[in-house]
């Protein structure tokens, strides 16, 4: 049996599986199939290691930084960071119509846009990034997913409200 934190077979590593599938514009219009979608890109580029900016989203809705693997997503007075890719098996998340939430192509696991787990076959939520507001900069580490079952009290607490 696998568990949502082990490797399956034939899965390479997150970030492999996501720098082959999500390159340049055409990631950003497959990403955006099922949903409105904003390409973003980091304030200034990532060093290694570091966190990136972005800019406060203006109005609801989702950005993606495919460079970084974050989905970027302001809902109701409340920013929140994810990584990219499906909790389950690294499948690279898609968003549904009309800011409902995200779903994954592979198994069907859907998500609000807070990225509460819905139903599907993945066993957690959306894995979260540490995320903060500078002004009026978003500040995101994403190299931090933080996963619902195993930290819910930094999973709760990363958001930003406005
Ligand atoms: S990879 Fe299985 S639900 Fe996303």
């Amino acid at each position: 049996m696998t568990d949502s934190h082990s490797p399956c077979s034939g899965c390479s590593g997150r970030r492999d599986f996501l720098r082959t599938a999500l390159t340049g514009a055409a990631s950003i219009a497959a990403l955006s199939a099922l949903g409105p979608v904003n390409a973003i890109s980091a304030l200034v580029p990532r060093a290694a290691g570091g966190a990136v900016r972005y800019t406060l989203p203006a109005v609801d809705g989702v950005s993606i930084d495919s460079a970084n693997e974050v989905i970027l997503c302001r809902s109701h007075g409340e920013v929140f960071a994810f990584a990219l890719s499906c909790p389950h098996q690294n499948t690279a998340l898609k968003t549904m119509p009309k800011n409902a939430g995200f779903q994954c192509p592979r198994h069907k696991s859907k998500y609000l846009p807070n990225g509460t787990f819905v139903s599907g076959r993945a066993t957690r939520n959306m894995d979260r990034l540490p995320i903060t507001r500078d002004g009026v900069q978003i500040v995101v580490d994403p190299d931090v997913a933080l996963a619902s079952d195993l930290d819910p009290a930094k999973w709760a607490a990363a958001l930003v409200k406005i």
